[in-house]
């Protein structure tokens, strides 16, 4: 379209009277502001096809240039000023993207802001501990806050959305992903989803350090065969609205300004072209009305998948499915106005798509101030602050699982005259930081020797020695690691596996530890000395051998920038772990999928019984359960009550416990509570995780805890698959975690 100057100075004049003054506006998902519709009704009036289609375009910038900073190409820099791109990822950097934003605002006809995106997984610089272990905190206010951080410093850098939280349920550790969710249950995950939106997000969109979240990946990628990333899902409809949904319902009800919608397929219908899923579910159910980005190329993928003949077919599938921005296929860019045109999707398709990424560009308050998130002073000032490393510490201490602790070798004494503290991750510096490390440094990291030698005096001596690598095959170094600690006091030996083998595109055929770690442990183990094992890892590990005997195991996941000083803080007593698995650990990995709230069958398992539903080569408990972390106090759970035996509709009962801190410390605990539903009109799991309380005990005290339990935490989905509760017995259980507890049981009745 050609325009004269008189012409364009007139669009000028209503371009920013369109824009503008937005400030006063409702700006939070939810809040369909019609003053922001009508903006937008206008801004959609104005503009071409190419540019509407350019708003649903979201591009790559290119990879480091060398310099640190991610930069874009002249083809880019083009398109911006055609509006023909709406948002950018892997652009970050306040005076790189307040350039960047300049061409779209100075020199593009329409002067629609762009979108900064960029994976904002577990920090930004101030890296905090992978979202696994923060799980394990089982602590939703502290991961709020750690969000709140990760969005501070974030937004300081000129980035506007996170691609996060990743709220996928993950119940086979294969799965390397797993390390970027909260593990296996649809409870805790929906409590810390919920959590990681509000962190990120804050109260307004439109503040200066609200980062807007991302629910991803929609949906049941966590589901995929054999834990292979990107593999197929064939999931229930059951399954997939008890165990998958969940979490990113409540990421939606938490205000999420968006969701990503998933590689896989689930029963034949690839995510990224799901109707019943994007249309119907997200938004017709639950109302969501934010937008939806496509995985990396996953429209284009849906050609490989079988489902599209072309890139056009893609795109009119993505589109009508309700995938609003492209994430780098580019099928949208290069075929959309051609479908257009030919009436396979119809401008008010399209219309909608762009509506639905300005209202998140008006909600930000990018209309208002496209530069908000460009002040170099406060990217100067506000990332990798003294405060943020002391957060990351706190959450990096509570993201601590103790998996054994036999004969209280931990917590180690101050004042042992030497310790060695051996294996391959104890110096290292860069493994800390995990899967999506992104602009985390391994300069900024404590590697977990140093966090102790910084923890003792000087009449400590701290020896170090490899003894192998994480992989490969290093005997004379065994030898040499054996020779140091022969001669101390206390052997520390950290081990796991490297950050690149968990993450994306990072599963793995066995959960072993790696290499020749095991040797190590055992060479170890044979000098007789007390010895603590550290883990490092992204995913559970089967150690059966180091779980029989090794005296103490502290699961560290992978912490973040503060590592070495939080291990060495529980190591040496000054923090009592109390974190508690999200996720069970496997004895084998034969015996997947393994997880807590699995159904009964007709032949539930018992081990002394040959036909039941058990393997004949392995107990068939897990080597650690969900919901369990030890502490170096003792804790006891007594005085279960109910407040009543039945429940009606309208009603609630009461469930209380008195938990004691029986040891000499002081200690943390969550108390969970579990539910069953003994007989239904469907088979149910033998537990489900309803509520959990962290409470903290002075030694010798103890407290009532009590749970509210209504008939909204009975419901199921029925045998015609209707959110209802249904009459009949309910066991209760409370305790530490999800294989043991005290018990009730009360009945439920309709009338
Ligand atoms: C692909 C990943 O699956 C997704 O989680 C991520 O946000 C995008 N790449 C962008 O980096």
């Amino acid at each position: 379209m050609e325009f004269t100057t008189s012409h364009n100075r007139l669009l000028r004049v209503i371009i920013i009277l369109c824009i503008c003054s937005s400030l006063t506006l409702a700006n939070g998902p939810g809040h369909r502001s019609s003053v922001i519709e009508r903006k937008i009704d206008s801004l959609l009036s104005m503009m071409t096809l190419e540019e509407k289609v350019g708003q649903l375009v979201q591009v790559s910038g290119n990879f480091n240039d060398g310099s640190g900073r991610k930069t874009l190409t002249p083809e880019h820099i083009e398109m911006i000023r055609q509006g023909r791109v709406g948002s950018f990822l892997n652009v970050f950097g306040a005076t790189a993207t307040r350039e960047i934003q300049t061409i779209a605002i100075e020199e593009s006809r329409l002067k629609i802001p762009l979108l900064f995106g960029f994976d904002v997984i577990h920090g930004y610089l101030t890296t905090f501990p992978i979202p696994l272990a923060e799980a394990s905190t089982w602590d939703p206010a502290l991961i709020e806050k750690a969000e709140r951080v990760a969005a501070v410093e974030a937004t300081a850098a000129g980035i506007h959305w996170t691609f996060a939280p990743m709220v996928d349920i993950a119940r086979d550790p294969r799965w390397g992903r797993i390390a970027e969710g909260a593990g296996e249950d649809p409870y805790l995950g929906s409590c810390v989803a919920a959590a990681r939106v509000r962190g990120f997000q804050g109260e307004d969109l439109a503040a200066e350090s609200s980062l807007m979240a991302c629910a991803k990946h929609f949906a049941g990628y966590g589901g995929a065969e054999g834990g292979r990333d990107y593999n197929t899902a064939d999931i229930s409809e059951r399954t997939l609205r008890e165990v998958y949904l969940p979490p990113f319902r409540a990421a939606v009800d938490a205000g999420a300004g968006t969701l990503m919608s998933s590689f896989n397929e689930i029963s034949g219908i690839p995510s990224t072209a799901n109707v019943k899923l994007i249309t119907n579910t997200l938004r017709g159910e639950w109302g969501f009305d934010g937008f939806v980005v496509s995985d990396w190329n996953s429209v284009g993928e849906l050609i490989n998948h079988g489902v599209a003949t072309d890139p056009a077919e893609a795109a009119v599938l993505g589109l009508k499915a309700g995938v609003d921005m492209d994430m780098e296929s580019y099928c949208y860019q290069e075929t959309l106005a051609t479908v257009v045109h030919d009436g396979r999707v119809s401008e008010s398709e399209l219309n909608e798509a762009v509506r639905r990424i300005l209202q998140a560009k008006f909600r930000l308050g990018l209309f208002d101030n496209p530069y908000k998130n460009c002040d170099v002073k406060r990217e100067q000032q506000d990332i990798l602050t003294a405060e943020h490393r002391r957060m990351a510490r706190e959450v990096a201490q509570h993201s601590i699982v103790l998996l054994k602790n036999e004969g209280h070798v931990l917590p180690l004494r101050k004042d042992l005259k030497s310790v060695a503290v051996i294996g391959p991750l104890a110096d290292d510096a860069a493994t800390p930081l995990g899967p999506w490390k992104q602009n985390g440094r391994p300069e900024d990291v404590v590697s977990v020797l140093s966090g102790i030698k910084a923890k003792l005096s000087d009449g400590t001596s701290v020896f170090h020695a490899e003894g192998c690598e994480v992989e490969g095959s290093s005997k004379p170094a065994i030898e040499e690691a054996a020779e140091i600690a022969k001669k101390v006091d206390a052997v520390i030996v950290v081990v796991g596996e490297t950050a690149d083998m968990s993450g994306e595109g990072a599963s793995r055929s066995s959960l072993n530890l790696p290499g020749d770690q095991e040797e190590l442990v055992k060479a170890m183990l044979a000098i007789g000395k007390p010895l603590v094992v550290v883990l490092m890892n992204g995913r559970p590990l089967a150690i059966p051998w180091i779980a029989a005997n090794v005296p103490a195991i502290v699961e560290t996941w992978f912490l973040g920038v503060e590592c070495g000083n939080a291990v060495a803080d529980v190591l040496f007593g000054d923090v009592n772990p109390s974190g508690k698995l999200p996720v069970t650990f496997p004895r084998a990995v034969g015996q997947l999928p393994v997880y807590y709230n699995h159904k009964n069958t007709g032949r539930p398992a018992d081990d002394h019984q040959r036909n039941t539903s058990r393997y004949i080569d392995l107990p068939s408990t897990p080597l650690y359960p969900f919901g369990y972390g030890l502490s170096y106090t003792s804790i006891s759970y007594s005085q279960f009550q109910l407040g009543s035996t039945t429940m009606e509709p309208g009603d609630s009962v009461v469930v209380s416990v008195v938990v004691k801190n029986t040891g000499n410390c002081q200690g943390e605990e969550v108390v969970q509570l579990y539910i069953r539903d003994e007989v239904g009109s469907v088979t149910r799991p033998v537990k489900e995780l309803k509520a959990f309380q962290r409470i903290s005990l002075a030694p010798g005290q103890s407290r009532q805890v009590s749970f509210t339990l209504t008939p909204e935490h009975l419901k199921f989905y029925d045998r015609s698959m209707r959110w209802s509760v249904e009459p009949g017995k309910f066991k209760v259980y409370v305790g530490p975690n999800s294989a043991e507890g005290l018990e009730g049981e009360f009945t439920y009745s309709s009338s």
